[in-house]
């Protein structure tokens, strides 16, 4: 089957969706997926953040989709055409879909985790509205313990319910899913039970925002300051494969992840014992540093280009606020620099 996407052809078989043609082509025009999850079945259609229009729908039947359509589910046909980034419809949508998406989330990505690599943080970057339109008061929740690997923040849930799809096929016993209906639907666990399957923690690494954190990192490091390695050991674990990212401070294993592709999913599952129980380096067999995209903020450290002037445009306010911040952590010796005073 020939599927056209931004005018970019590939043959695909049939079952394909638009979503995996487009990630089959790759670049741009791949659209954004907050909620599908390649492997994770049944994972799709829940975000809208992947919206395409369809403009033939096949060449049996060209007349084109009257709606935008989730990119994610919707299966390919032979002949169909596809606007993703080239569509000002599809533009607008991202935007709107990612304005409701923050409605509810809080504004917490300078003390978040899963800042600089949160997938809504990217959307954000790319689709988000500098100014929020939303007035009233966000929706909150009470905090819920739900183990002792995993720390819940209920207020930055997107409901993806990639989590919920984890417990279900890859622990035996879920004890935790959505409750509740509309703007008080959440992730909880119900009856306060603690979340402590062998493979639990891949929730963590499934969750697209700050929702689902480790416990044994939280608040250690922006991961920025991190040097990812991927690594593996002999792990026993049945189901386990022992190939992990470690992230590493200085000589400190701070972190132990499951390795994600360009669209950050994990390349294959690993369980708890290697996530949470092995941070000594001689656990592991370090292979050698992690690659990620240029533009990733984990690439910080690894510029290959100076520039050579680099002005950073702050406003004035923000700066004194910054000052105030400086003497109250007892940093009023160190002169603060501002664009005035460089000039
Ligand atoms: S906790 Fe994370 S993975 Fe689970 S539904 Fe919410 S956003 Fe999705
Ligand atoms: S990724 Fe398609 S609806 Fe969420």
């Amino acid at each position: 089957m020939k599927v056209t996407i931004d005018g970019q052809s590939i043959d695909v078989e049939p079952g394909t969706t638009i979503l995996q043609a487009a990630r089959m082509i790759g670049g741009d025009l791949v659209p954004p997926a907050m909620c599908y999850y390649s492997k994770l079945k049944g994972s799709g259609g829940k975000c809208r953040c992947c919206l395409v229009e369809v403009s033939k729908g096949s060449e049996a039947d060209p007349r084109p989709m009257p709606k935008l359509m989730a990119s994610c589910v919707t299966g390919c046909m032979d002949g169909m055409e596809v606007n993703s980034k080239s569509s000002d419809r599809v533009t607008e949508a991202r935007k709107s879909v990612t304005e409701f998406l923050l409605i509810n989330h809080p504004l917490d990505c300078p003390i978040c985790d899963q800042a600089g690599e949160c997938d809504l943080q990217n959307l954000s970057f790319e689709h988000g509205n500098p100014k929020s339109r939303f007035i009233e008061e966000k929706r909150t929740f009470e905090p819920e313990d739900i183990g002792p690997n995993i720390q819940l923040h209920m207020n930055r849930c997107i409901l993806c319910q990639r989590c919920v799809q984890v417990a279900d096929q890859l622990t035996d016993n879920r004890v935790h899913g959505v409750l509740d209906r509309g703007d008080h639907a959440n992730i909880s666990t119900g009856i306060s039970k603690a979340i402590d399957n062998e493979f639990s923690g891949n929730m963590i690494d499934v969750c697209p925002v700050g929702a689902l954190t480790d416990k044994t990192f939280r608040f250690k490091s922006r991961v920025w300051f991190n040097k990812p390695f991927n690594a593996h050991r002999e792990c026993t674990t049945p189901g386990c494969c022992g190939k992990t990212t470690v992230w590493m401070f200085g000589g400190e294993i701070q972190r132990v992840t499951g390795r994600k592709d360009e669209y950050h999913e994990v390349e294959e599952f690993i369980c708890n014992s290697c996530r949470f129980d092995h941070k000594n380096v001689s656990d592991w067999v370090i292979e050698g540093p992690r690659e990620f995209e240029k533009d990733s903020v984990i690439n910080q450290n690894n510029y290959t280009q100076k520039l050579e002037k680099v002005e950073i445009d702050t406003e004035k306010n923000i700066l004194l606020g910054r000052d105030i911040d400086r003497k109250k952590i007892s940093m009023a010796a160190i002169p603060l620099i501002t664009n005035d005073k460089k000039s």
